[in-house]
């Protein structure tokens, strides 16, 4: 840890009230960042807003309204140097057979179009500057097909996809994107087993698959490292962070 990696740089962190993205976001501002923190819970960000100071910039919503992208953006006063995608929700661990239209469309939007439309608004600001780093927040789900439901599962992969194309696009243009694919982080994400069958497939697979539990401040770690010139030359990537899951 520096004090002084971040200094004169602003970071959009999304789901900056809990979790991955509150660790990474307490991180950045003791590295020096000013960190423009986004979350749909409004009593979180305050709790962040108090622990940080001048140091965070909180904007609440939606990020699936693009009224919220156009907030974020204001907030960022011209100049965001990184940002990190970390907003997601799980859905029920339900399989393809068993999926509802409602929980598809909430998690697609949540964990992919929120992030697309983010990244699409601060694009033009980071390649104005020719510099950026973007940092996606993928997941095991996003790596093999027997870590959630299906829906959630797809909205990972998607992440991944939607990185390499990214990185492929803009690295030439001096804009890096990477993701972060983790294992299970002790963090406020609900993940409730709404389907029996799924239940008795996962169940047992995990029991012999699943690491230890990180804690959020491991992801944190990862992220401000992909986030940070220590990483100048990695872009594309999808590192997962995972205590050796993807290694099984
Ligand atoms: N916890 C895990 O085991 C785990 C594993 C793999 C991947 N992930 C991913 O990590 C990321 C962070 O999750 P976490 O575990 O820290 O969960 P968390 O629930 O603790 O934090 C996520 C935050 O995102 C916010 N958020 C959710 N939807 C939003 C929206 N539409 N607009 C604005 N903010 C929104 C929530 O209010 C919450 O504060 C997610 O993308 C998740 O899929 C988590």
């Amino acid at each position: 840890m520096s004090e002084t990696r971040f200094e004169s740089r602003t970071v959009i962190v999304t789901g900056a009230g809990s979790g991955i993205g509150r660790a990474t976001a307490v991180r950045l501002a003791a590295e020096g960042a000013r960190v423009v923190a986004v979350d749909l819970v409004r009593d979180r960000l305050r709790q962040v807003e108090a622990e940080l100071g001048d140091r965070v910039v909180a904007v609440d919503g939606d990020l699936v309204d693009q009224l919220t992208i156009d907030r974020v953006i204001a907030a960022a006063e011209g100049q965001v140097d990184g940002l990190a995608n970390i907003a997601g929700i799980m859905d029920g661990f339900e399989p393809t057979a068993e999926i509802h239209d409602d929980t598809w469309d909430r998690v697609l939007s949540v964990n992919l179009t929120a992030m697309m439309r983010l990244t699409r608004a601060v694009l033009p600001i980071m390649l104005a500057r020719g510099k950026g780093a973007i940092v996606n927040v993928g997941s095991e789900a996003g790596l093999r097909g027997s870590a959630a439901g299906t829906p959630y599962t797809v909205s990972k992969h998607a992440v991944n996809g939607f990185t390499t194309s990214t990185a492929f696009f803009y690295t030439p243009k001096g804009v890096r994107c990477n993701a972060v694919a983790p294992g299970p982080v002790a963090t406020n994400i609900e993940a409730p087993f709404r389907s029996e069958w799924a239940q008795q497939r996962l169940g047992p697979i995990m029991q012999v698959a699943l690491p230890p539990v990180a804690q959020p401040e491991a992801l944190a770690a990862a992220i401000t490292w992909l986030l940070s010139d220590d990483a100048s030359d990695v872009s594309g990537a999808v590192l997962p962070v995972d205590g050796g899951w993807a290694a099984i």
